[in-house]
């Protein structure tokens, strides 16, 4: 018997613990894992020579933005970058334009990504005024809505109970998440408005638009609501420990709730604001130092579930802004939060075992994507080869995506993805893309 591909001398992260082996794979999938001798002919071979085999990393909190926001990036360059960065699999975030909150925005979408996609996309919907739509737009291939709280994205009326309360009872009948952007949007637009009338635009004033109040009423709100439904409400990017406290309450007495948390709110606080300048500037802010402690305190006890990056790349110029009310919020994370968590690995503050829980295993359970996540006989061959050793300086001047800036820039990096799989296919290797747009699918 001859397979597609037969990777030899790894050590394998399995659901048992780190096994050395090899790996064969057929059509996609992971057909055996075993030594080099019990591993069947190949038509495609490589040594690993040692190095640490994860399952691909999925990130659940993407914008590969694209159409009218194609200058900031595009699927190509998105998906590119995701696969520099180890990722497999990215859920693309809906604040689009035009907005993806239907079936004809979702499709269009859908439709122009196939043939671009380096990696495996999965898409969320933004709400559609009408909630009887959410099962056709689940129909249609959406694995989860994203909610934004502080701005309306989509059809929803976000200041109406009764309206977000229909809305997620219909997404409670499809089964897929609802992701949430918590900032109350009362106050960070009253605060707004407030500072720039105190003509005030530094960066003290653009943290208290932004208060981890608004954060925590946005949270207050949508557990109480959640608690109604039964719907399951997942919390991206949260920045704030009164947050993760309500959160922790919420889980205790069995919310269906998980949430998320960004590299840049683990590792940045807001005195590194005035250091990165624009380039920190993101939605939510990075905080204080009790709350990146608070995080990482939570990331350990497992009440953190995934690790997202927030990848939200900008254009140069609408970073460049002089005025902070005017500058594009957003990180490009996609090819800085590997190496930045295996950093950290390296520095004993995280284990192998915890970061392909945030960064695979999790976002796969939460998000139902089926036969990812784990490395085991049978599932889909989405793999990262990981150097643990291998050290370098972040340099965004070379980075697959169009965003060429980041806050992490000159930070020192310890360990680093240096092949990603993909439906069984090789797309990078030592930080080159070596497939084709379109190796990757859609997923739904
Ligand atoms: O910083 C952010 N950027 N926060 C968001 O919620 C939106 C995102 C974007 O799309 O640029
Ligand atoms: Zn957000
Ligand atoms: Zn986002």
């Amino acid at each position: 018997m001859q397979v597609d591909c037969v990777l030899t001398n790894g050590r394998i992260h399995t659901p048992r613990g780190i096994v050395e082996a090899g790996i064969a794979i057929e059509e996609g999938r992971i057909l055996k894992i075993a030594k080099k001798t019990n591993l069947p002919k190949a038509s495609f071979k490589m040594d690993l020579n040692g190095l640490l085999v994860l399952p691909g990393l999925i990130d659940s909190h993407v914008h590969l933005r694209d159409q009218g926001y194609a200058y900031k990036e595009d699927f190509v360059t998105g998906t590119a970058a995701a696969a520099a960065g180890g990722f497999s699999l990215v859920v693309d975030m809906p604040n689009n334009k035009p907005v993806t909150m239907d079936v004809q925005s979702l499709r269009e979408r859908m439709k122009l990504a196939q043939n671009k996609l380096l990696v495996n996309a999965a898409f969320c919907s933004a709400f559609p005024e009408n909630t009887k739509e959410i099962r056709s737009i689940v129909g249609e291939g959406a694995i989860a809505f994203k909610l934004y709280l502080s701005e309306k994205i989509g059809g929803l009326n976000i200041d109406d109970d009764t309206e977000v309360l229909q809305a997620l009872d219909e997404v409670k009948m499809t089964n897929v998440q609802v992701a949430v952007h918590a900032e109350d949007k009362g106050i960070t637009e009253n605060e707004t408005k407030r500072k720039q009338e105190e003509n005030r635009s530094d960066i003290n004033a653009y943290l208290e638009a932004h208060s981890s109040d608004s954060e925590v009423k946005a949270i207050e709100r949508i557990i109480g609501l959640a608690e109604r439904t039964e719907a399951h409400v997942h919390f991206c990017h949260i920045s704030s420990a009164k947050s993760l406290e309500l959160i922790k309450k919420a889980k205790g007495v069995g919310v269906s709730v998980t949430c998320e948390a960004t590299p840049h709110h683990l590792l940045l606080t807001s005195r590194d604001m005035k250091r990165y300048k624009n380039w920190a500037v993101t939605l939510p802010p990075v905080r204080t130092r009790k709350d990146t402690e608070a995080l990482w305190k939570a990331l350990k006890q497992g009440l953190i579930d995934t690790i997202g990056s927030d990848h939200a790349p900008h254009a140069i110029k609408e970073k460049n802004q002089k005025s902070l009310w005017k500058v594009k919020p957003g990180i490009a994370g996609l090819e800085t939060t590997l190496p930045l968590m295996l950093t950290q690995v390296n520095k004993g503050r995280l284990t192998i075992k915890e970061l392909v829980e945030l960064t695979a295993k999790n976002p796969a359970e939460i998000f139902h994507l089926r036969d990812r996540g784990t490395i085991l006989k049978g599932r889909l061959a989405d793999l990262v080869v990981i150097d643990l050793k291998q050290e370098h300086k972040i340099d965004s001047s070379k980075f697959h995506s169009k965003a060429k800036f980041s806050p992490f820039d000159g930070w020192k990096t310890k360990g680093t993805p240096v092949k990603t799989f993909v439906n069984g296919c090789l797309v990078m290797e030592e930080g080159e893309i070596v497939a084709k747009p379109g190796t990757g699918e859609i997923i739904r």
